[in-house]
């Protein structure tokens, strides 16, 4: 599908749109368009890269054993069965650079980078398209589609619907696609935010050696500008992968804050307590406004407006909402690009208590407007 080049392709791209809706670039925004965790990086972290610097006149060691040993421990499994990568980004280019020309399955609406990664190894690409309010999946409707050699990409919680897909699903999904030859990668780029916090699939790791998980420090640490993520994977297919990989890719600042932020166990705990109060504030908070939200599994809502709000307007209600959300000061990511959302819906990330107070006044002016 083609992309509406008026609309930016990420979110946190406030710039273009300020532009579009003839609004000052210093208009003041909070941003709602990026699921980072709002607490923002432990307050260590600038040190360590300060002591850390000093390393940056070596190349990085190239297997990158300590981060990977962290890493190991955390997931459960043996340290050949983890690839570091210059962020989740990497990984999914990577998986892709091993199935080259190839064909994949990808399970839609979802994040737009299994689409481009495939583009760009030309991948023949299928989308099984799941529809709301639940976009549930049902394993037969991949049955015709999985072949030998096929990938499955799914995302687990999705973005941008934050569903997450049953256990028993993936599990029914793995076994079909092993008894087709096929890999299923899972990307759990935002499971750190899902209740309860036991949701990730690492263990399934030990039954099928047909799965890639893809995972990012990136949403939890709200590092973005640093690019951390792995993949894990069989010990045999971790090698493959690696065949794809530039050497240092991972440059060494990355590397070495690998292990200090899986152990920083009171800003999880700390990241899990807000959680805990604000989603089920938010979600409720959303819904009492008159939109229409999916139950949300991830630290971010997929909402729609009432569609009777527009009245002789060529604009749809979500783009009216989007433009007066902007207005008063709040950036939603729209979903322009994503098949079978198509613009209609918004996606809102939960911030702290304070901004998720301001997203449900915005929402209340907006509808006494
Ligand atoms: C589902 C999903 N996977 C992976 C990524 C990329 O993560 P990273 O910043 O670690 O490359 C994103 C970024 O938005 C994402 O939404």
């Amino acid at each position: 599908m083609t992309q509406d080049t008026r609309w930016p392709s990420h979110g946190g791209q406030a710039a273009p749109l300020l532009t579009r809706f003839g609004l000052p670039c210093d208009h003041p925004l909070l941003d709602f368009s990026t699921n980072l965790n709002p607490l923002g990086a432990p307050d260590w972290v600038p040190s360590c890269l300060a002591a850390a610097a000093k390393g940056l006149e070596r190349y990085p060691t190239p297997d990158y054993r300590l981060a990977r040993e962290a890493i190991a421990r955390e997931a459960g499994v043996s340290l050949e069965q983890v690839l570091l990568t210059n962020g989740g980004a990497e990984a999914i280019f990577l998986v892709a650079a091993a199935h080259a020309g190839g064909q994949a399955v990808i399970v839609q609406p979802t994040f737009t980078e299994y689409a481009r990664a495939c583009r760009a190894f030309a991948i023949a690409i299928d989308d099984v398209c799941l529809t709301p309010p639940d976009f549930s999946l049902d394993p037969a409707r991949l049955a015709v589609s999985l072949d030998r050699g096929t990938l499955l990409f799914l995302c687990r919680p999705n973005n941008p619907t934050a569903t997450l897909l049953p256990r028993e699903t993936i599990e029914a999904l793995l076994t079909l696609a092993a008894l087709r030859g096929s890999r299923v990668v899972i990307d759990e780029a935002f499971i750190d935010f899902v209740t309860p916090f036991d949701e990730s699939l690492a263990p399934l790791l030990a039954r099928f050696d047909n799965l890639i998980l893809l995972r990012s420090l990136t949403k939890l640490y709200a590092l973005p500008g640093l690019r951390m993520g792995y993949l894990l994977a069989s010990a045999s297919l971790v090698r493959e992968l690696q065949a794809c990989q530039p050497p240092w890719s991972v440059n060494h600042l990355a590397a070495e804050l690998v292990t200090p932020l899986l152990a920083d166990g009171a800003f999880q705990a700390r990241t899990r307590q807000w959680l805990s109060g604000e989603h089920p504030r938010l979600q409720a908070g959303l819904a009492a406004k008159g939109l229409e939200v999916i139950p949300s599994r991830a630290n971010f809502f997929l909402v729609r407006p009432p569609l009777e709000t527009v009245v002789g307007s060529a604009q749809t209600a979500s783009a009216a909402l989007f433009e007066r959300l902007l207005r008063a000061g709040i950036l939603a990511r729209h979903t322009h690009g994503f098949p079978g959302l198509d613009g209609d819906w918004l996606r809102l990330a939960l911030r702290e208590g304070d901004a998720n107070t301001r997203l449900l006044a915005a929402l209340s002016e907006e509808r006494t407007a």
